[in-house]
């Protein structure tokens, strides 16, 4: 029996999690749920799988979560704040952390998850954008196993060697495929116009409102190429991005004898779930099969760069000194929430993007204290910018 803690449990990756767990009653033990505001989604996750503590960051919602178990009799504790959820994420009963709070907000918990030694399950792949080296080092001296959540991440890890020492030796590059989103086809000059639920409608994936904004502008797949940079200790020159519609093929491998391994599977996020939490063995993910023949093609076109110009700023990002990637990740943040609440537009998360690199891109940062006053400043940063383009 395994002990889990979900940071993010009422999110679409945490329901994902619980989904699959619930195929696996037997093996799998909840020990806490964590979110930030959601007291009802919480709740009716609580006195289903009754987990030993509940955590909120909101504490009027966390109050009325306690009242609420009580009344029903639950033996749910509730814990409050911030502070509670790398005391969750590190509790020496839980085995395994699944880390998908969004946005930096997750890194804190993820980096005690890491240095706790857990098996470490990263849907929060902010933490590596924000703070690579520092979560790499973590996961080593921690000494636990941490497995990418990430559809592309989990699909190369599947296509590598088990033997970490030869992935640098035999693999010439690792594709990340994406799906080029709800606007993959939406003329340069219309993209300006672009509402939040416009963004927002994704053509293969059901995802969260950040996430999904990320892939409409693919700063998303811009992420992930910083992600894939840290996990795999894949230089950028060796990291490509292809565009694949269908999304059947989550990522691959070339090896330098010519051959290319990929995994493929219908996009369902449970897949990759089931993957991290039974590594290194396969359990059921309640995924529907693949039918290759009812999709009869599966198309691949390179990235237009014109149109979605967020893809190169990980690339420069990854060219610039320790610290670009935060103060890339906190400028998207900012925008993405700005663009979501109705105060700048859609092309303007780029300018937003852009502008904050080209300012603060340059600054140094590697420890914890640097990269936060960093993520601080840049956040600071975008959000004049904001202001400046809305007025
Ligand atoms: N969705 C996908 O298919 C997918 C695929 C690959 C990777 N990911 C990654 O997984 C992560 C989660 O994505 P998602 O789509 O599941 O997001 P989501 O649906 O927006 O859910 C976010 C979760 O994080 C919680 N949260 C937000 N801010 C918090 C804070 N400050 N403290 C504690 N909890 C907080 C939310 O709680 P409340 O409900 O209370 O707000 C919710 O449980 C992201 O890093 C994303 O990039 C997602």
């Amino acid at each position: 029996m395994k002990r889990i803690t979900i940071l993010g449990s009422t999110g679409s990756i945490g329901r994902s999690t619980l989904e699959v767990l619930s195929l696996h009653a037997g093996d799998f033990e909840v020990f806490a749920l964590a979110a930030r505001s959601s007291r009802q989604a919480l709740l009716e996750q609580c006195l289903r799988f009754a987990p030993r503590y509940a955590v909120l960051e909101d504490a009027g919602a966390a109050q009325g979560l306690q009242r609420e178990l009580a009344q029903q009799g639950s033996r749910t504790q509730v814990l409050v704040g911030a502070e509670a959820m790398p005391r969750v994420a590190a509790d020496p009963e839980v085995d395994v952390v699944m880390a998908a709070i969004v946005g930096a907000a997750g890194l804190d918990s993820a980096l005690a998850a890491a240095r706790a030694g857990k098996r470490v399950l990263l849907a929060n792949k902010e933490s590596l954008v924000v703070a690579g080296e520092l979560f790499m080092r973590a996961m080593r001296e921690g000494g636990g196993e941490l497995l990418p959540i990430d559809s592309e991440h989990s699909a190369i890890l599947q296509s590598l060697p088990e033997q970490r020492e030869r992935w640098a030796e035999d693999v010439r590059e690792i594709t990340l495929t994406a799906s080029g989103g709800p606007f993959r086809r939406t003329e340069a000059a219309a993209l300006e116009a672009m509402t939040p639920e416009q963004a927002c409608a994704h053509p293969n994936w059901s995802m969260g409102r950040k996430i999904s904004v990320d892939s409409a502008t693919m700063m998303n797949k811009a992420l992930e190429v910083i992600e894939a940079h840290y996990l795999f200790g894949m230089p950028a020159s060796r990291i490509r991005v292809l565009i694949h519609p269908q999304s059947i093929v989550h990522s691959m491998v070339t090896y330098h004898d010519g051959s290319v391994v990929a995994q493929l599977g219908v996009p369902d996020m449970r897949t990759p779930i089931a993957y991290g939490l039974s590594w290194p063995r396969r359990m059921a993910s309640g995924s529907s099969w693949l039918d290759l023949a009812r999709i009869g093609r599966l198309d691949f076109e390179e990235p237009d760069a014109a149109r979605f110009p967020g893809l190169g700023l990980a690339f420069a990002a990854l060219d610039m000194a320790a610290g670009a990637c935060a103060v890339l990740n906190a400028a998207n943040e900012v925008a993405v929430q700005a663009f979501l609440d109705g105060k700048l537009r859609f092309t303007g998360i780029h300018r937003v993007n852009a502008a904050t690199l080209e300012a603060l891109g340059g600054s140094k940062a590697r420890e914890l204290p640097d990269l936060l006053d960093l993520d601080a400043r840049a956040r600071s940063h975008a959000a004049a910018r904001v202001r400046a383009l809305a007025g």
